[in-house]
Order: C-alpha cells, then sequence, then structure tokens
C-alpha cells in the first residue's frame, strides 16, 4: 500500500524509472536485494519507531549500507522519557518513545560524527541530525 503510493508518487513527479523501491526489514541483518554502499541515507521516524533492541539492530543496518564519507539524514521524535505524556495520537508519549537525548551518541557515534541541525528546534520533541561516517566498521555488529 505505501510502497504503491510511492510508486505513483515516483511516476508523478517523473523519476518512476530511476527509483527502485524495496520492501525489507531494517532491522534484519541482510535486506535482500539492497546491497551497499550509499552515499546518502535517509530515515524519517522509522528508527524511533522500534523498541528496545530493534533500535540498535537499525543502527547496525545504516552502518553496514554506509562506508567513510556517506551521510545518513536522521528526523526523529526526540525528548527524554519522562518529558512525555503518558500517551499521545500525535507524537511520542511515554508508550511510544522518542529517542532519548544521547542516544544518537549512543547507537551512532563510534562510526559517524554527528551533527544536529537547527531545525527542528530543541524544545520541539524532535530533531533532525546530519551524520557523516567517519571510518570503517570498528566493532562488531549488535
Ligand atoms: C511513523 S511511520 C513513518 C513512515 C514514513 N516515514 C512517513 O513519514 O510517513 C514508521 C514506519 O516504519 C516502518 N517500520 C517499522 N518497523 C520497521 C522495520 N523493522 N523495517 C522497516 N520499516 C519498519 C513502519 O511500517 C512505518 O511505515
Amino acid at each position: 500500500m505505501v510502497l504503491r503510493k510511492a510508486r505513483l508518487l515516483a511516476e508523478e513527479r517523473g523519476v518512476g524509472e530511476r527509483v527502485r523501491f524495496v520492501q525489507g526489514d531494517l532491522t534484519a541483518a541482510a535486506i535482500p536485494g539492497v546491497d551497499g554502499s550509499f552515499d546518502l541515507l535517509v530515515d524519517y521516524g522509522t528508527l524511533d519507531d522500534l523498541r528496545g533492541a530493534p533500535r540498535p539492530r537499525m543502527a547496525d543496518t545504516v552502518e553496514r549500507l554506509s562506508r567513510p564519507g556517506s551521510v545518513f539524514l536522521l528526523w526523529c521524535f526526540y525528548a527524554a522519557p519522562d518529558e512525555l505524556p503518558w500517551s499521545s495520537f500525535h507524537g511520542p508519549s511515554r508508550l511510544a518513545p522518542a529517542i532519548a537525548p544521547g542516544e544518537e551518541e549512543e547507537l551512532f557515534g563510534v562510526a559517524f560524527t554527528i551533527e544536529r541541525l537547527p531545525e527542528p528546534e530543541p524544545g520541539s520533541q524532535a530533531a533532525c541530525f546530519l551524520m557523516t561516517r567517519r571510518h570503517p566498521r570498528t566493532r562488531p555488529l549488535h
């Protein structure tokens, strides 16, 4: 359903021939049909949708599909759990927690240089990070 919508949008924008859509599990050790490495990786709201061990497993995927010089752009809900309401239909909550401050460093700091972009503003419970891959993998995958 989502991929069908994405294909239609790509056709509408005239780039349908240049885009290959793949359905896969970003927390798996491999995604059939997807071999890195890529210059640019983008996540808009998937990492923060995961809980527990799947988050570091997705970080492993980003690392696996990147190489020194690759850029990873991450948009995520970003707030400490105790700043969040118990539940929310429109954003993060204690039941569906955001990326906690510092968690981006734990997940990606070994291999990436991380810059927080000015928008969304600190305090908005969302953040965008521009991460540049520094060096070859130095730690075992999770
Ligand atoms: C909050 S939605 C964001 C979707 C989209 N980026 C957007 O802005 O509309 C989170 C997405 O992550 C996907 N997702 C959750 N776990 C995943 C996984 N292990 N591998 C790949 N995608 C996953 C869900 O299917 C869902 O489409």
